[in-house]
C-alpha cells in the first residue's frame, strides 16, 4: 500500500469536449509536456485520440509519443534546433517551433526530408521568440529554404490568467501588426486564452492544465467551467493515535494539539511529491469529509486531524487531491500551483489508469 495516483480517461476526453465547447472549430494541440503534467503523456495522449495534435517541449518528449503509438502531428515548444535534430524531427514528422536565431542557421545548412516548423513571435511576454516586427524578415528567409515548410506562427500569453490585465490585448494587437498578411496558421491561446480571450483563440489553441481538470483563472474554479479532476491522488492511514491536549506533533514541533484528539498518520510525504510547505491546515479528505494537515509533512507521511471523521481507520485510502478536493485549493494552501503539484510527483507513486 502506498501513495497511488489515479488517472482517469473519462475525465480527460470531457475536458477536451469542453475546449471544443469554448472555442468550437479550432484545431486542438494539447499540452502534454512534463509527461502529461505529470499524468502520463502517453496515457494522456491516448485518452485524448480526438485531439489534433500535441504540444511538448523537448524532441525527446515527441519521439516518446511517437514511440507510443501517437500519429497525429507533435509540436516541439522548447527544443534547441541544430542539424541533428533537424534530420530525427522530420524523419518522425515532429514539428519543432523556431524561437532562436541559431535554429535559422540550422534550418539554412538543413537538407533532408522536408522539415515542417512554427515559428514563435515574442509579443510581451519577453521569454522566446522573434521580435514580432521582424516576422515578415524571417518568413522571407525561411521561403528560400527548399527543405523546411513554415507551418505558422505562435506567441504565449504571458498573463491571460487575470481577465483585468491589459497585457493580453497588448500581446494581441502586436502580434496581429507583426504577421500581418503573412501565410500560415495562427496559434495563441494557452487554457487560460481559450477560456477567458475568444480573441485569442486563431487556429490552433494549445490548452494544457485545463484538460487536467484544472482552473488557471485567479477568480474561478474548475468546478466554475465544468471541468473534472483526471488525477486523484490518495494514500493510505498507517497509523493512528491519541494526542493529549497541548502535546506536539510532528518535527520542529510546529502544532499543537488543541484538546485530547485522535491523529491519523498518512503513507505520503515529500518523498512521494506532496508539497513539504503544505502547512496545517491543508485539506484533506477522509470518507468525503474534510480534514486538515496538522504539523510538518515529513519523507515519508503526514499527519492529519481526525476529529471530523473519528471512525476512520488504518488501511483506508485518504483523497490528497482529486474529485471533492481540487488540486488548485491544495495547491493555493501550499503556496503553489497544480501544475507544479502534478509535475513533482515521484516515482515512488503508484500509477493507475481507469
Ligand atoms: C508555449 C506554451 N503553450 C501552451 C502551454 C499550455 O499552458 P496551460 O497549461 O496554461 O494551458 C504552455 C504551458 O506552459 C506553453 O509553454
Amino acid at each position: 500500500m502506498r501513495a497511488l495516483a489515479t488517472i482517469d480517461r473519462a475525465a480527460l476526453a470531457h475536458n477536451l469536449g469542453r475546449v471544443r465547447a469554448l472555442a468550437p472549430g479550432r484545431a486542438v494541440y494539447a499540452a502534454v509536456k512534463a509527461d502529461g503534467y505529470g499524468h502520463g503523456a502517453a496515457t494522456v495522449a491516448n485518452a485524448l485520440a480526438g485531439a489534433d495534435g500535441f504540444a511538448v517541449s523537448s524532441l525527446d518528449e515527441a519521439l516518446q509519443l511517437r514511440w507510443s503509438g501517437i500519429a497525429q502531428p507533435i509540436m516541439t515548444l522548447s527544443q534547441p534546433l541544430d542539424a541533428q535534430v533537424c534530420a530525427c524531427a522530420a524523419e518522425h514528422d515532429i514539428r519543432p517551433v523556431v524561437f532562436d536565431r541559431t535554429h535559422l542557421d540550422a534550418l539554412a545548412g538543413y537538407a533532408g526530408p522536408d522539415l515542417s516548423v512554427w515559428v514563435k513571435l515574442d509579443t510581451g511576454m519577453h521569454r522566446l521568440g522573434f521580435a514580432a516586427p521582424d516576422a515578415g524578415a524571417i518568413d522571407a528567409r525561411l521561403k528560400e529554404l527548399r527543405h523546411v515548410k513554415r507551418l505558422g506562427w505562435l506567441t504565449h500569453l504571458g498573463c491571460a490568467d487575470d481577465p483585468d490585465s491589459p497585457m493580453t490585448e497588448r500581446q494581441l494587437a502586436t502580434f496581429a501588426a507583426g504577421t500581418g498578411r503573412l501565410g500560415g496558421q495562427r496559434s495563441i491561446a494557452n487554457s487560460a486564452g481559450v477560456l477567458a480571450w475568444p480573441a485569442a483563440h486563431a487556429d490552433v489553441i494549445r490548452p494544457g492544465i485545463m484538460l487536467y481538470g484544472s482552473s488557471p483563472m485567479a477568480g474561478a474554479t474548475a468546478a466554475d467551467y465544468d471541468l473534472r479532476p483526471a488525477m486523484h491522488l490518495s494514500a493510505p492511514i498507517i497509523s493512528r493515535r491519541r494526542v493529549a491536549a497541548g502535546e506536539p506533533i510532528g518535527y520542529g514541533a510546529t502544532w499543537r494539539a488543541p484538546e485530547d484528539m485522535e491523529v491519523g498518520v498518512i503513507g505520503i510525504g515529500y518523498g512521494d511529491g506532496y508539497p513539504r510547505h503544505a502547512p496545517s491546515g491543508t485539506p484533506v479528505l477522509v470518507r468525503g469529509r474534510r480534514a486538515a494537515v496538522v504539523g510538518r509533512v515529513s519523507m515519508d507521511m503526514i499527519t492529519i486531524d481526525l476529529r471530523a471523521v473519528p471512525e476512520a481507520e488504518v488501511g483506508e485510502r485518504v483523497t490528497l487531491w482529486g474529485p471533492g478536493l481540487p488540486a488548485d485549493e491544495v495547491a493555493a494552501a501550499a503556496g503553489t500551483i497544480a501544475y507544479e503539484l502534478f509535475c513533482r510527483l515521484t516515482p515512488r507513486v503508484a500509477f493507475e489508469v481507469v
